[in-house]
């Protein structure tokens, strides 16, 4: 196996994990799905329970848009609940929930079924309706599944807004989506402090016309306002006689029906929302999680992701529900009150399978050994990565310092779009630090050169996917000429990611980074455009532009350069309000690292901003070709 000079070495799975992994043999299987795409998901499709089964695994009539198991009639809720409770797994755990304050709530799948039923009632006689869309901001509490679940259970499309997110955010997000339900909470607990989400619903709202109903989740207990006939505390709706009824109906849905919309950031200000379905995104979800995390019945499975983002959809909430797993959440910030919480958590529940994000093991990383070396972590035997690239030497620590050299990482490379796991390790393969391996068996990934030839060996190009896959997003929520554009232009036929990566003489996949305007800061996505035209809405600013630049921690960190308008001078007390204002508009996560006053930004002739000379001046890098900037 060939090796490149920054990773000089290649970690083997031991004989044992091997010879007990749910996935044996994946060069083989990786082969036979290659030369039959459609056997090889039908196969996996026929793992689940359908209501009616598919006429045609793939249509590919109308590229890119797509079809999974065509005529096939499912619910991916009676996949995650109904087909548990008729079996043994009805007592099993599904859900364990830890507080930031530490209290406990557990759910065994009979009881999320439970609690699901009761709120799909609530949703029902409120009048929401299957394809209707409802819109889900709240902190990390067991009813955020729960709402997602009972949504999807009667047909309705959830739209999940993290709730980091702020007021314009949230805004842009319900307008766009016509909601006319929002799902929330009084506030959230993050670092020992109360997150106003019903606060930032109601100023939201000001700006919003769609929605008749708040539905709010009583958590911190403090006062906040409910407007009469609008509001509801989740808790009073429960206890309703149309609640009570612990059973509900699962909606019968065409496998492409529509399962949630998920705003994520582009290149534009406006952000888009990737449309997922019932079918085939249940099949591409599961799939992935059962063999790359070799997820089997006594684990105990930690997604540390909201359920806000794409990672907390697929691994927190369907994927381990899908496999009739027992899912850990918690709640808060990962040091709070100490930089322990996590590990302690993981020996207190017994976590056998973690999957987190760089940015995290990197910010633990800093507060040393000895915090996690205080506590027994041998319960963990496979670890995972995801958001942004994991650098060799967070990698290591990992593997070293919480895997105890025993556990496989496993770095997964993919994308809200890409709704599932595209390129990534399988626990039995060779891995190494800084890879995220080999495509999963029936993707096919390549890096292109500009003019959309295979990159050579070492090469850094773009990745694009070339055959489609069952979880992969359908459109662009009411704008398919845009999912074209964005996605399927640049190489005709191919689906195009946005990233840079390199291929290795083994075919192991090296991703660089993002090659278009969104920023990922701890592994968040973020567009430039949403920053900027936060920033433009204050009175002082005139024109703005935002980059992304390397952080230690964070990975990428936001810097902004200001153009103010003529009445208003630079001031460090001027700078403290546009990042405050950023916080406010977008959401904390969206605060800039440091805010520039500029006389003048780099242009085109045609306007628009080049902000890859602002990157390489901010770095003292050459600026490349200015043949078009007009300053
Ligand atoms: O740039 C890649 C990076 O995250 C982007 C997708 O972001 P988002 O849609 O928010 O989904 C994040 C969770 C799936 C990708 O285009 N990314 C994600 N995973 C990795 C990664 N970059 C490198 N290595 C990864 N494992």
């Amino acid at each position: 196996m060939a090796t490149t000079p920054e990773t000089p070495q290649v970690y083997s799975p031991s004989a044992e994990f091997v010879a007990a992994a749910n996935m044996k043999g994946h060069a083989e299987v990786a082969r036979q799905a290659e030369l039959d795409l459609p056997g090889f998901w039908g196969a996996r499709a026929a793992e689940f329970e359908w209501f009616k089964p598919w006429d045609n695994v793939l249509d590919e009539s109308n590229k890119p848009f797509y079809k999974w198991f065509v005529g096939g009639k499912v619910n991916i809720v009676y996949n995650c609940l109904d087909r548990h409770i008729k079996t043994w797994r009805r007592n099993k755990l599904a859900l364990i929930w830890e507080g930031e304050k530490g209290e406990v709530r557990t759910f065994s799948y009979h009881a999320l079924n439970r609690e699901v039923c009761k709120f799909a009632n609530v949703l029902r006689s409120m009048g929401v309706k299957k394809g209707d869309r409802v819109t889900i901001y709240m902190g990390r509490v067991p009813e955020l599944p729960m709402a997602m679940l009972a949504c999807a259970k009667i047909g309705a499309v959830h739209s999940v807004v993290y709730g980091g997110f702020s007021v314009e955010a949230l805004h842009g997000r319900i307008d766009d989506s016509q909601s006319h339900v929002v799902i929330t909470c009084d506030g959230g607990y993050m670092n020992g402090k109360i997150v106003e989400l019903k606060r930032i619903v109601d100023e939201a709202l000001k700006r919003c016309a769609t929605v008749e109903n708040v539905v709010v989740v009583k958590r911190t207990g403090h006062e906040v306002p409910m407007e009469s006939g609008r509001d509801f505390w989740y808790h009073d709706l429960l206890n309703l006689p149309m609640a009570r009824a612990s059973t509900s109906e699962t909606e019968v849905m065409d496998a492409e029906d529509p399962l949630y919309l998920l705003y994520t950031s582009g290149t534009t200000g406006k952000p888009k929302a990737i449309l997922h379905t019932h079918g085939g995104y249940m099949v591409g979800v599961a799939t992935t999680l059962k063999w790359v995390f070799d997820v089997k019945e006594e684990d105990r499975w930690w997604c540390t992701a909201d359920p806000g983002w794409v990672t907390g959809h697929s691994y927190l909430v369907y994927g381990p529900l899908l496999l009739g797993a027992t899912s850990f959440m918690y709640e808060g910030a990962p040091t709070f009150p100490y930089p322990n919480r996590w590990w302690s958590m993981i020996e207190k529940y017994g976590i056998t399978l973690l999957y987190t994000a760089p940015t995290a093991i990197r910010g633990l990383m800093r507060f040393g050994e000895a915090w996690p070396n205080r506590h027994d972590l041998s319960s963990l035997r496979l670890l995972g990565s995801v958001g942004e690239p994991i650098n060799p030497e967070a990698w290591r620590w990992y593997h070293r310092v919480i895997g105890k050299e025993r556990c496989p990482i496993m770095d997964t490379w993919w994308q809200t779009e890409t709704g599932m796991f595209a390129i990534t390790p399988l626990p039995t393969m060779d891995l190494k630090p800084g890879s995220a391996a080999r495509p999963f068996p029936g993707m096919e990934a390549d890096v292109y050169t500009e003019a959309g030839t295979s990159a050579a060996v070492g090469e850094e190009g773009f990745l694009v996917l070339k055959r489609p896959w069952p979880a992969m997003l359908r459109t662009l929520y009411k704008d398919p000429q845009r999912y074209q554009d964005q996605y399927w232009s640049k190489y005709p036929g191919v689906y195009f990611t946005g990233d840079s990566a390199r291929k290795d003489a083994d075919g192991y996949f090296w991703i660089i980074g993002r090659v278009d305007d969104v920023i990922k800061v701890s592994g968040y996505r973020l567009g430039t455009a949403e920053i900027e035209s936060a920033l433009v809405s204050h009175p002082a600013v005139a024109e703005a532009a935002a980059i992304g630049l390397p952080h230690e921690v964070k990975g990428s960190a936001i810097y902004t350069y200001v153009m103010l308008r003529t009445n208003y001078e630079p001031s460090e007390a001027l700078a403290e309000e546009l990042k405050a204002h950023v916080g406010h508009e977008v959401g904390p996560i969206a605060k800039p690292e440091k805010v520039s006053f500029v006389p003048s930004l780099p242009k085109t002739r045609s306007g628009k901003i080049m902000r890859r000379v602002l990157k390489a001046r901010a770095q003292g890098l050459p600026e490349g070709d200015l043949s078009t900037l007009e300053e």
